[in-house]
Order: structure tokens, then sequence, then C-alpha cells
């Protein structure tokens, strides 16, 4: 699977992409002089109004469509020296940034889009699950909002605020929008202590803090150890500050997920690596305490220094792991991000297939569900998109030729890291007093 970061990668060749060449050679070499019309042209366009869909040079020096997000004004410059925060239409929102004048193709602007009428629309599209989303993140309650604050959440949270941050060894690029307290609306770039979490907007306040502060792995309970790795579980309401810091993290790599301010009702699982240092973070998930909707995982996050290394599979089969320990099916809170879906769908079709390969598909849904604490639902949709599913008689039944059986298994490959559940020393939360 190619790179979901990487357009080259996705899109097959130049698929998508458009190079505009040197405006001054026309067809067969000939020398083209620009006329006065069209240098006036460009000019009447500027600056460019928010919401123009225009071609722009990425870092793959490929030109690729966008739509101009915001635009701020250079410092001491002319009346037009604007940059642009432009979302790059193929790809996720966590590429938007901010380009010069000179990365847009300015031949290529399309039409100047009404924003006002667009928003309208979009915001009428949006689902529950996302008027949810924005609930939560502005306000405490859980009532609906009204097109127009949900615009003004959309506007507030459309341009990246923290561009890099710091955290232990690695400096980090940041993905999307996260509502630090507003004394950080100055900061660019953030200081994290890589244990308890807090921020801070200078280095020299980060180093005298690391002085002074005394933890050297999360707070709460070590709950499983193997090798080098550990994980800890957090309780938001014994560690509420630290909870709180752990999400304006995480919403730094998170774009539809919520903001809980009321980290009460969570607990966190904290996956270090250890050394004579201290217990280094490298990925968490959050669980609420109590879930109607059996929510096994609120949000998910490994640090993007340790991405791609089998971390987040490993995340995600250990929230099974205290599923099973409850006696539970649980499944991730919706939505998911494109990361997170391929991540669930990686682990789901490799759990299941080699469940099916052992017990010669002689297995039914609900046995496999009771099996892997994996809600039926998302069993039933995996084995769907793997085509191992027959409808007979009004049931779901599962078909799989050994053949097939195998293909599949070779294309999942093997998974990385195992939980090894001799390791995990965990009893369900239960609440105290
Ligand atoms: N491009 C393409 N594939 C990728 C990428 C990428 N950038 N990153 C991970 N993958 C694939 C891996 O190849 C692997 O595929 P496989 O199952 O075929 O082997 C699969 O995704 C999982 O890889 P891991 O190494 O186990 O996962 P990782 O440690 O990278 O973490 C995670 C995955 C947690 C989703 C991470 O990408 C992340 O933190 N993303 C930002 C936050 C996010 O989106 N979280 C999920 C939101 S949904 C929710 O919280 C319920
Ligand atoms: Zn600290």
């Amino acid at each position: 699977m190619g790179s979901l970061d990487s357009p080259r990668e996705r899109e097959n060749g130049n698929g998508g992409c458009r190079s505009p060449g040197d405006p001054k050679v026309g067809e067969g070499g000939m020398i083209v002089v620009e006329s006065e019309a069209m240098k006036k042209r460009r000019a009447s366009m500027l600056p460019l109004e928010v919401g123009t869909r225009v071609m722009c040079r990425w870092r793959d020096s490929k030109y690729h469509p966008v739509k101009v997000i915001e635009r701020r004004k250079m410092p001491s410059s002319g009346p037009n020296d604007y940059e642009y925060y432009v979302h790059y239409t193929e790809f996720n929102r966590r590429l938007d940034e901010w380009v010069k004048l000179e990365q847009l193709d300015l031949d290529s602007v399309e039409t100047v889009v009404d924003e006002k009428v667009e928003d309208k629309v979009t915001s009428l599209k949006m689902t529950r699950h996302q008027k949810r989303k924005i609930d939560e993140t502005h306000v405490e309650g859980h009532e609906e909002l009204d097109a127009a604050s949900l615009r003004e959440h959309e506007e507030f949270t459309k341009v990246k605020n923290i561009a890099t941050i710091e955290l232990g060894r690695y400096e980090i690029e940041t993905w999307y929008f996260s509502p630090f307290p507003p004394e950080y609306n100055d900061c660019v770039k953030l200081y994290f202590c890589e244990f308890c979490l807090n921020f801070m907007k200078r280095k020299e306040q980060l180093q005298r803090h690391m002085r002074k502060c005394d933890l050297k792995h999360p707070p709460g309970d070590e709950i499983y150890r193997c090798g080098t790795l550990s994980m800890f579980e957090v309780d938001g309401k014994k560690n509420k500050v630290y909870g709180q810091n752990l999400c304006y993290l995480a919403k730094l790599f998170l774009d539809h997920k919520t903001l809980y301010y009321d980290v009460d009702l969570f607990l966190f699982y904290v996956l270090c690596e250890c050394d004579d240092r201290g217990c280094h973070m490298v990925g968490y998930f959050s669980k609420e305490k109590h879930s109607e909707e059996s929510y096994n995982l609120a949000c998910i996050l490994t640090l993007p220094p340790y991405q791609r290394k089998g971390y987040g599979k490993f995340l995600i089969a250990f929230s099974y792991e205290l599923s099973k320990k409850e006696g539970k099916v649980g499944t991730p809170e919706r939505p998911l991000s494109d990361l997170g879906l391929l991540s669930y769908r990686g682990y789901w079709t490799r759990v299941l297939l080699d469940i099916l390969k052992k017990h010669k598909a002689n297995i039914s849904i609900k046995e496999l569900s009771d099996m892997t604490a994996i809600k039926a639902e998302d069993i039933l949709a995996t084995l769907q998109s793997l085509e191992l599913i027959q409808y007979r008689k009004g049931q779901h039944v599962i078909c799989a030729d050994p053949k097939v059986l195998d293909r599949h298994l070779k294309a999942a490959g093997r998974g990385g890291l195992e939980v090894d559940v001799s390791k995990l020393i965990w009893t369900p939360y239960k609440e105290q007093g």
C-alpha cells in the first residue's frame, strides 16, 4: 500500500497532477511573449479571494488542485503580497499549508467560489456525528448547534495554529488545529514535557521545568510490560491535568475527533518505550469508563515519529484484549479517520483470517465475535469486503474456500507487534466509593 501522504504513490504516477511548464515557452519550443492583457488579467485577480480554486506547486514539484482557505498579508510588503493557506483537494487536511504566490499557477484559476453559499451547503450536509463532534468541542452540553455556530466553528479550526512541537528528543510537525487556551494564540511552536505533558511557549521554560519535574513515566498504573514496552493506565479523574494535556497534544494529529474537556469520564492507555532515561510516550488510546454504544476505544494516536512500525495495530489489539477481559464486545468510536480505518481494517482482516484458517471457515459470525471481542457488524463488513460472505435464506453465511483464504492471508502479510496477554495485569474499571 502506498503512502497516504504521498500523492505520487497514491495517484499512481502523475494522475491528477499537471505541470504547466515554463509559461514563456510555447508548444514546439516557440517563445511566447506574454501579452499585456494576460498580465493585466493576472493582476486583476490579486489578491486571490478565499474560496478560489487554482493549481499549486507542491513539495513533489508537481502541480495539484487546491482551494484557498485563508490569506494573510506578508509583513512589510506591497498591496498584493499575500500568503495563502491552501487545502489540496485530493489529499487529507493534514497537508494543508501556507504557500507563497509564486507556487500558484494563476492561469489555472477556475472560479471565485461564493463561500457563503458553499458553507451553507456543507453545513446542511453535516452528519449527526459531525454535529455532535462539534457540539462537544465547542460547548459543554450536547445540544445541537445551529448552522451559524457550525460555520463559526469551521471558520475557527480551518487554519492550523501550532505548526511544530518539541516532545522528548523529537521535533514534530503538527497536522491539525488544536484549541489550546487563548494565551497560546501567538505561538507557532510549543515545548512539551514528555513525561507530564505540560506545554510551554519557550525552550528555556521547558529546560527549567525539566530540572524540577520528577515524573519519568505517565502517572497511573503500569498494567503491561514486555521487553522495553510498557502500557500505563491513567484515570482522567485522578490525573485531570495530564488527561487534558494529552487531549490538546492528540488533537494536533486528530481531525475528526472530539476534544473532551471532561476527561473524568475517560481512561487513557499510554504506550511507552522505556530506557534508562524514562518511559517515552509512543502513542495512546482513550476509552470511556462506561460506553452505552459499546465503544472500547474513543481516540487512538501513534505519534508521527513512531508511526508505521506496528504500534497502531498493537494499541488496537490491546483495546480488544481489555474488552475480552471485560467479557464484552467492542468497537471504535466513529467516525474513523483515513489512517484509523486502514489500521482497523488491517487488524480485523488479520485476526479473522487467522481464525477462519484454523477452523476451516466452519464458524459463525457470532462465534467469531465471542472469540475476538470484535463487534459482529465490524466482522460482517470486513468479511464482506474480502468477499467471504454469502446471503442465504435470509442469513449471512461465511463461505471461504481455502485457496481464497490463503490468497487473502498472503496479501495481508504478517502483523508486527503482538500483545502478550500473559503480561497484562488488569481488572476492569469499577467506580470507587
Ligand atoms: N500511509 C499508508 N498506510 C499507512 C500509513 C500511511 N501514512 N500509516 C499507517 N499505514 C498503514 C500501515 O501500513 C498498516 O497497514 P497494514 O495493516 O496493511 O500493515 C496500518 O496502516 C497500521 O499501521 P501501524 O504501523 O500499525 O499503525 P501506526 O502506528 O502508524 O498508527 C494510527 C495508525 C494510530 C491510525 C496513526 O496513523 C495515527 O495516529 N494517525 C493520526 C490519528 C488518527 O487518525 N487516529 C485514528 C482516528 S479514528 C479513532 O480515533 C477512533
Ligand atoms: Zn514535566
